[in-house]
């Protein structure tokens, strides 16, 4: 009896794991300007991020840090590049990318 409640139960929580994969340490930093899952940016004119391409989420990302993508708003985004690794961009365009 309790392994018919228990075996659903594990599967749903499984399957909660899966789909709501756990966002990388630095995401919280992010959701304040391109939104909850990089999806609902605080303004027209910040970009969506839920989707791209992951490579070029990662070009990106270092292109803000490297100080080689200038212009438009992007000092805003090459302060937040700044503290991130090359792991911590990986991670962060893979979560980016699967939303
Ligand atoms: C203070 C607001 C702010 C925060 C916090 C922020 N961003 Fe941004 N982000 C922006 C703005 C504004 C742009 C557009 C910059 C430009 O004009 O190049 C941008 C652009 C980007 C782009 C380029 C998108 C494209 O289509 O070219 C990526 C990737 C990105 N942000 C990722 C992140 C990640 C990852 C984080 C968290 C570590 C983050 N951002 C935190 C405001 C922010």
């Amino acid at each position: 009896m309790l392994f018919r409640i228990m075996l659903p139960l594990c599967i749903a929580m499984l399957a909660v794991n899966v789909s709501t994969a756990a966002a990388p340490a630095k995401a919280p930093l992010c959701k304040a300007c391109h939104g909850e899952k990089g999806n609902k940016p605080l303004m027209d004119g910040y970009p969506k991020l839920a989707g791209q391409n992951k490579g070029y989420l990662v070009q990106a990302l270092k292109a803000y840090r490297d100080g080689l993508r200038q212009g438009g708003q992007s000092a805003v985004m090459t302060a937040q590049a700044k503290a991130l690794s090359d792991e911590e961009i990986e991670a962060l365009a893979d979560y980016y990318a699967k939303q």
